[in-house]
């Protein structure tokens, strides 16, 4: 019998796009290609069994062993810093963490600095690197819009394409770092399933050089 190996993959487009390479990797499973609502999938001839799971819970089931592996972004590693190995950069999902602010805003030392955000941890280590005192918002979604209402004077949030600041008249004023999807894998898991793990991660390599 194989070795499975447990893949949490994020739902939607991240996921999709991660759940190809895997394809192409030779890490099918035929049968979460068909549209149902069933969130667990195994190819036992491949020796992997893939999860659907929130984004940003990924790196929970993996921290904890319920998953051997997975895919998350950069920022929830920064933000939530999980005992887990990195293992590759897929190269998959590239954005940027930034600090916006309405068109024109200039900012005055001496007051304290609202900054609204869904990644409390990254705003406050990229502050306390400048010494500069902000307090804290800590929003759920639709950050862009705390700067309209008065909330905050700033946002820290994830930039794309850029199109959801334009559309709301924010524009970036610093950026912090980089993002992109990264391969994570339990500690112990990964000493267990070595060889196992390792193919996945060459597989995916491959394809990321294949892709670029
Ligand atoms: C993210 C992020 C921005 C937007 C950036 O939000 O928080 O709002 O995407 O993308 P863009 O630069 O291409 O416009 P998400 O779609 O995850 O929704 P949320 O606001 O509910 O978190």
């Amino acid at each position: 019998m194989k070795t499975m190996v447990n893949i949490a993959l994020p739902k939607g487009r991240l996921g999709e796009k991660t759940y190809a390479m895997l394809k192409a990797a030779g890490f099918e499973c035929p049968a979460i290609e068909e549209s149902n609502r069933k969130l667990v999938f195994e190819n036992p001839e491949k020796g992997v069994r893939y999860f659907w799971v929130k984004p940003s819970d990924v790196a929970i089931y993996v921290e904890r062993g319920a998953a051997d592996v997975g895919i998350v972004g950069k920022d929830i590693l920064l933000e939530y810093k999980p005992d887990v190995y990195e293992l590759l950069d897929l190269g998959l999902g590239k954005c940027r963490m930034a600090v916006a602010a309405p068109k024109g805003f200039k900012e005055t030392t001496g007051t304290t600095l609202k900054v609204a955000t869904k990644f409390p941890n990254i705003a406050q280590s990229y502050y306390d690197s400048k010494s500069r005192d902000i307090d804290i918002i800590k929003l759920n979604g639709s950050i862009e819009i705390a700067p309209l209402l008065g909330l905050s004077h700033v946002i820290v949030d994830i930039v794309e394409t850029g199109g959801t600041l334009r559309a709301n008249n924010l524009e970036v004023c610093e950026e912090i770092v980089p993002i992109s999807a990264r391969m994570i894998a339990n500690k112990a898991g990964y000493k267990f399933k070595y060889q196992e793990i390792n193919s996945i991660r060459q597989g995916l390599e491959r394809q990321r050089e294949v892709q670029q």
